[in-house]
């Protein structure tokens, strides 16, 4: 449907073009493997560009694709300023920015500041050096406790499970909030904060538009000792600013340096911010345009199929984003949790596969009691409303098909540390959502690379494949290219009002420039009445003028 009064929102101002952005999350190993040795790359991704096009989204969000052990899927950095040679080469990643860019597809690369790898130069010259080395300081070194310091500095552990400090050859101990092989940089050294400013203008230089910042609330730590003990550490409030290792307040003099260099750029670099903090206002204050500007809002994340909840959050967020001056942003699955068509199709007990507060419950689920058709039929229902908001939406690569979360996968072919630590993300881990992508129903690793896939797929991946749903009007695939196509119209203002519906489990929302959006969460069918024939895309088809249960509607008035 054409309406002259419909305005393209890349027409919009260039330097907010992530306000509303649909964004799609790559993560590169299991994307599309170009050199046929299992793992995804760089080439992969140029390959596809024409799909990514065709999606319909404004940006993708690259997930690390820089030398690692992958001890951490890559979040586990070698060098911050190359690209894994299994992955390709800079010049690579240089040809993929320009195909995307042509495209009129933004870049967002990951950036893994609270630690290295230990492999990057700086940890091994750290442990050549030895004790009491400057080397040393840019890491957290301590020494141990008990008679011959042979105990950790404290009994904290890390969120991959087991302690968070390791010990090395001469008797010291170096902090690890995540796997043995992230050592945690010391964000009040000099070297360290500089040395980010170069990477962050390495990228930008290379036609980078805006990063995403993994754990952005952990960088700085107070570690002045004593230090506390596990159980005093976990009492510790943490929403004042100043808690010893999270969500501290001078983690934004770091951003704020940041800003500057993104501001060095026109357009503006962007960021957004992965802070997993107690309350939206905390929250904001990564958001705020003297620092990263966004940050990622994982309350409908964690919230059930529950009109009652998405209404609250929706209004909590556009209010704290409208205050703070920034966009809010929604997501539903990403690379650390159980895809969300599965969480959906799962008992609401067990579909909390995500983390919850400070705690991770188990991801993947019990086979036996996934609904796969309802937990369908539930995710098409919650993006589509996801992507009527006003703000940015993110999306994870696979979501676009209907991907389940792959959960039998065989222990030794698992790869998560979070799987064989047992820590907060504990049950299965999080490799089932990162099995490579699906491309053709038939062929190698279906399409993925000639020669198989580092993580396994089932068998059922075939009928998720993207031929097959390119064929299919009714596929998931057929419903994200319609809904982007129609959402580039659908976002010119962030504005919206709730309309009563008369139903607790039914909610509708208009967007000032005619727009409608009707979401049942419910089962019972809801009558559109005249309405009907103003709808421009259901989940599900309408039937005798009524929108069936866990099914939207996009309308317009
Ligand atoms: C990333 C995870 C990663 C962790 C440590 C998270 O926020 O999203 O995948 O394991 O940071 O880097």
């Amino acid at each position: 449907m054409t309406d002259p009064t419909d305005v393209d929102i890349h027409t919009a101002d260039e330097a907010a073009w992530w306000r509303q952005a649909a964004v799609y999350q790559i993560y590169p190993r299991s994307f599309a493997d170009a050199d046929g040795d299992g793992i995804g790359d760089i080439p992969g991704i140029l390959s596809r560009v024409d799909y990514l096009a065709e999606l319909g989204i404004d940006a993708v969000w690259l997930s690390p694709f820089y030398p690692s052990a992958l001890a951490d899927g890559g979040y586990d950095v070698d060098d911050y300023r190359d690209v894994d040679p299994r992955l390709g080469t800079l010049a690579d990643f240089d040809a993929m920015v320009a195909a995307l860019h042509e495209r009129g597809i933004k870049v967002i690369i990951d950036i893994v500041p609270n630690h290295s790898s230990n492999r990057h130069a700086w940890f091994q010259e750290a442990l050549a050096d030895g004790r009491g080395s400057a080397a040393r300081e840019r890491y957290i070194f301590r020494d141990g406790t008990g008679p011959d310091g042979s105990e950790p500095p404290t009994d904290w552990e890390s969120v991959f499970g087991g302690p968070a400090w390791e010990r090395v050859d001469d008797g010291q101990w170096y902090f690890h909030h995540f796997a043995v092989e992230q050592p945690d940089l010391n964000w009040s050294h000099p070297e360290v904060r500089a040395d980010f400013l170069t990477t962050l203008r390495f990228w930008s230089d290379r036609g980078v538009d805006g990063f995403r910042i993994d754990v952005a609330h952990m960088l700085t730590k107070d570690l002045t000792e004593p230090l506390p003990s596990r159980a005093e550490l976990e009492a510790i409030d943490s929403t004042t600013g100043q808690h010893p290792i999270t969500d501290r307040d001078d983690v934004h003099e770091v951003y704020a340096e940041w800003r500057r260099v993104f501001n060095e750029y026109d357009p503006p670099r962007t960021a957004v911010a992965e802070a997993w903090v107690q309350t939206p206002e905390r929250r904001a204050r990564y958001a705020s345009a003297e620092g990263l500007g966004q940050a990622f809002n994982f309350d409908l994340l964690e919230a059930d199929f529950d009109a009652a909840a998405f209404r609250r959050l929706i209004t909590v967020n556009l209010a704290q984003a409208d205050a703070t001056g920034s966009s809010t942003t929604w997501v539903l699955s990403n690379h650390d949790v159980t895809r969300h068509a599965t969480r959906y199709g799962l008992p609401p007990l067990n579909g909390r596969h995500v983390k919850q507060g400070t705690e991770w419950v188990a991801a993947g689920g019990p086979e036996d009691q996934l609904d796969r058709e309802r937990g369908r039929r539930r995710a098409h229902a919650a993006t589509m409303l996801l992507l009527a908001l006003p703000g940015s939406t993110y999306l994870y690569q696979g979501e676009e098909l209907g991907l389940h979360e792959v959960a039998d996968i065989p222990p030794a072919q698992r790869q998560d540390p979070a799987f064989f630590r047992g820590g907060e993300f504990d049950g299965l881990g999080r490799d089932g959502c990162r099995v490579p992508l699906p491309w053709t129903a038939e062929g190698s690793s279906f399409g993925f690379g000639s020669n198989g896939a580092h993580l396994p797929q089932p068998g059922w991946f075939a009928q998720y494949a993207v031929d097959v749903e390119a064929a299919d009007p009714a596929s998931t695939l057929s419903l994200y290219r319609e809904a982007l196509r129609l959402r580039r119209r659908l976002q010119t203002d962030e504005m919206l009002d709730w309309h009563d519906t008369g139903r607790a489990d039914v909610l509708r929302f208009a967007r000032p420039n005619g727009w409608q959006v009707i979401s049942n969460f419910g089962t019972e069918p809801f009558p559109l009445g005249r309405d009907a024939d103003a709808v421009v895309l259901a989940t599900q088809p309408l039937r005798d003028g009524e929108l069936p249960g866990e099914a939207t509607a996009w309308l317009r008035l």
